[in-house]
């Protein structure tokens, strides 16, 4: 192999291991605003598009994400991702996960919910509150937040704002106000929903 036909495979190799988890400097801040509480879940179950999101992972050929749960026993629902590949012929793929509810730890409330998910893709339980539900109106929009350290010194932050509709025409003004005053625009990626 020449030396540039090295190079080329060098720099291959560099640009495709850059796909990986975003991560900042620091540790995770406090939540920054509450979680929906009392969360009435029945309402929160279907489909959900995603429309805006902190990209974790960059760059990424996922495209035309949604999200549907359904409900399987008591505080415990299957939920379905489906994408589609922009750098494979738009090429569908299916991922099932599962997950559970938190409720309201202390009597008299016991009974009720909070808007926190325990969320997983792999099999067993979900074990971390990974899916923070920040504002939704059931109906239109909801507004989700994540945030894990990865080791004393990082830090990787999620956000998601879905949508009922694959193409709204402008945020809610609830979703507006958090991103702009908690989020920073440079990591926020639309995600696209069609025509194709
Ligand atoms: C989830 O519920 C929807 C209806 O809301 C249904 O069309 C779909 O088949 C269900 N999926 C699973 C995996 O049960
Ligand atoms: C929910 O998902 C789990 C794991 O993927 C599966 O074993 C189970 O049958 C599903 N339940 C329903 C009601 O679809
Ligand atoms: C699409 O891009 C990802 C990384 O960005 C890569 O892992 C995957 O192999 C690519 N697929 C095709 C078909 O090029
Ligand atoms: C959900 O995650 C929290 C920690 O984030 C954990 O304390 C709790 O036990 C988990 N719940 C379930 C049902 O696994
Ligand atoms: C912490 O994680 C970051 C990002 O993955 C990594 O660059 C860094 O080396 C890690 N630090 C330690 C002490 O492991």
């Amino acid at each position: 192999m020449s030396i540039k036909i090295k190079y080329i495979v060098l720099i291959i190799v560099i640009c495709f291991s850059l796909s990986e988890t975003r991560v900042f400097s620091g540790q995770c801040r406090k939540r920054p605003a509450p979680v929906v509480r009392p969360f009435f879940y029945r309402f929160y179950l279907g489909l959900w598009y995603e429309i805006e999101w902190y990209d974790d992972e960059y760059p990424t050929d996922d495209e035309c994400i949604k999200f549907t749960y359904n409900h399987t026993l008591p505080f415990q629902f299957n939920m379905t991702l489906e994408l589609k590949k922009s750098n494979d012929s738009w090429k569908d793929e299916v991922y099932e996960g599962h997950g559970s509810l938190s409720r309201i730890p202390s009597p008299p409330y016991s009974h009720k919910l909070v808007g926190q998910l325990n969320t997983t893709f792999s099999t067993g339980p979900a074990e971390r509150i990974n899916h923070e539900i920040l504002a939704t109106d059931y109906c239109s929009y909801a507004f989700v937040w994540d945030c894990q350290n990865v080791n004393a010194t990082h830090y990787n932050e999620k956000m998601w704002y879905f949508s009922r509709n694959p193409n709204p025409t402008e945020r809610p003004k609830t979703v507006n106000y958090l991103i702009t005053k908690y989020f920073d625009q440079q990591f926020i990626r639309k995600t696209y929903h069609g025509p194709k």
